[in-house]
């Protein structure tokens, strides 16, 4: 499939899709959701493909939903047409999907990031929900998201005041798993998915399944889960490989099944 506003390719076992919007600082408008969540469900159903990156320029990762776009739109038309739920698509992704963030990542962007399952920052980055310097408030996940991840007084300030968070306060408050140096990020991403890709991808997909469980379930619900889970994985091929490897010293060979 030919694309307009991203750049999509594989790196070894790994999806990269790059938002290609320079111009714009890769402001998210319908095309870029339409095409991002494309790449991405082709990459979930692409078997030679274990994790996915999304990642933007140095500058931006993206600067926020396309305010040009949405600046005429009346409610009905955002009502009706349930104007950017399908961002959610990104969240069934059953594979690992890391967002490798430079520069700004500001409202939809930052919510962007934070629909992937962790983020990797760049030193330069930036986050921030500025909507209220708009007149409205986060509609992709901001407000939710943002408060689960930092905690409610940091993510009502953000929200409140437009502020931007950098790469380090991002890292101490639980953003962001890391942060590299700019010029690296790249690199340490496509490192970091190429090692995920490596494992059984049964087994990441069980991970990621059970771990996202964790933001819907009390804890007594999400420990019985994590068991019955981690029960269902001695069915796996992989899990014989696994240990078989361990015991005879060698390195496991995953069949992913
Ligand atoms: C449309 C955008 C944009 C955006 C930047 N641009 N952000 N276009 N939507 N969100 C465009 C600018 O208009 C400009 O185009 C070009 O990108 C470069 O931007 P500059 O402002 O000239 O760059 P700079 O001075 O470096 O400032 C960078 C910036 C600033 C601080 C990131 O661009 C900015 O504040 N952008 C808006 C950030 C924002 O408010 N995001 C939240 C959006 S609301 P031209 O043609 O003039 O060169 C949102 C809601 C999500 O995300 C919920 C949806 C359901």
């Amino acid at each position: 499939m030919a694309y307009e506003t991203i750049l999509v390719e594989t790196r070894g076992r790994v999806g990269l899709i790059t938002l290609n919007r320079p111009k714009a600082l890769n402001a998210l408008n319908s095309k870029v959701l339409e095409e991002v969540v494309a790449a991405a469900e082709a990459f979930d159903e692409n078997a030679k493909v274990g994790a996915i990156v999304i990642t933007g320029s140095e500058k931006a990762f993206a600067a926020g939903a396309d305010i040009k776009e949405m600046q005429p739109k009346t409610y009905i038309e955002a009502y009706m047409e349930d104007f950017f739920a399908d961002w959610e698509r990104l969240t069934r992704i059953r594979k690992p999907v890391i967002a490798a963030v430079a520069g700004y990542a500001l409202g939809g962007g930052c919510e962007l990031a934070m629909m992937c399952d962790f983020i990797l920052a760049a030193d330069n980055a930036k986050f921030g929900q500025p909507e209220i310097t708009l007149g409205v408030m986060p509609g992709m996940g901001g407000s939710q998201r943002l408060t689960r991840f930092v905690g409610k007084s940091k993510a009502m300030e953000m929200c409140l005041t437009g502020r931007m968070m950098d790469a380090l306060e991002a890292e101490r408050s639980g953003l962001v798993s890391r942060v590299v140096p700019a010029g690296e990020l790249i690199e340490e991403a496509l490192k970091v998915a190429g090692k995920i890709a490596e494992f059984s991808l049964p087994a990441v997909m069980m991970v990621k399944e059970t771990v996202n469980r964790s933001y819907e379930m009390t804890l007594a619900e999400g420990l019985r889960f994590e068991r019955r889970v981690f029960h269902s994985m001695f069915a796996l091929a992989d899990q014989k490989e696994g240990m078989a490897a361990f015991t005879e010293k060698r390195s496991a060979q995953f069949r992913n099944r």
